[in-house]
């Protein structure tokens, strides 16, 4: 074993799939890259996310406690870089980056035509905002792109290196 810079843990742990959360405040859609999220409970189904309080998203996130995550298949890369490289704060990101906005059903914030599944959700946490920028989202209601069938998601090492969900297994497992 070899010593490893502490700075670079995140990228062991950051598991992915990279999404993108969508915003609305004051009329206006934004979107955000973010790939600091896990799963806290199975039904309804609870996510934790970190959103930079230095992001525009993040002021829109904490007043409305609402977002949609939207998850991109490979073929979006490059917009999904794109939209974590600039700010909503700067620029109309749907317009500029060429991304359909869609009214979701639950929440103000858009849904992301593009992407393969939609996850509508309200914040039901914000203890943990002030001190590390983590919200728990519920997610209220799932939408999926039945066109999209087998999804390749992308997975962020860092400094625009991806890893494309690969191969497949199936093993026996009593684990949902
Ligand atoms: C691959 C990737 C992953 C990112 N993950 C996160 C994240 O988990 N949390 C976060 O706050 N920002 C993350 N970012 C950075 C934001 O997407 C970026 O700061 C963006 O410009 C914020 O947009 P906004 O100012 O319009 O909210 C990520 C960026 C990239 C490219």
């Amino acid at each position: 074993m070899k010593d490893m810079p502490l700075g670079q843990v995140y990228q062991l742990l950051e598991p992915g799939p990279v999404v993108l959360l969508t915003t609305a405040a004051h009329g206006r859609a934004n979107v955000m890259t973010m790939s600091w999220h896990m799963m806290v409970d199975f039904t309804p189904p609870l996510v934790a996310c970190v959103v930079s309080s230095a992001d525009h998203s993040f002021a829109a996130l904490r007043a409305t406690r609402e977002c949609v995550i939207a998850l991109p298949a490979v073929a979006l890369a490059k917009k999904v870089v794109a939209i974590g490289n600039c700010s909503g704060r700067d620029v109309d990101k749907f317009a500029t980056i060429g991304l359909t906005p869609l009214p979701a059903l639950h929440v103000a914030a858009p849904l992301v035509g593009e992407c393969f599944a939609n996850l509508e959700c309200k914040v039901v946490e914000t203890r943990l905002v002030n001190r590390y920028n983590l919200f728990v989202l519920e997610v209220v209601k799932a939408w999926g792109d039945p066109a999209q069938e087998h999804p390749k998601t992308i997975h962020h090492k860092g400094f625009g290196h991806f890893v494309v969900d690969g191969r497949a297994i199936t093993l026996a497992s009593k684990m949902p």
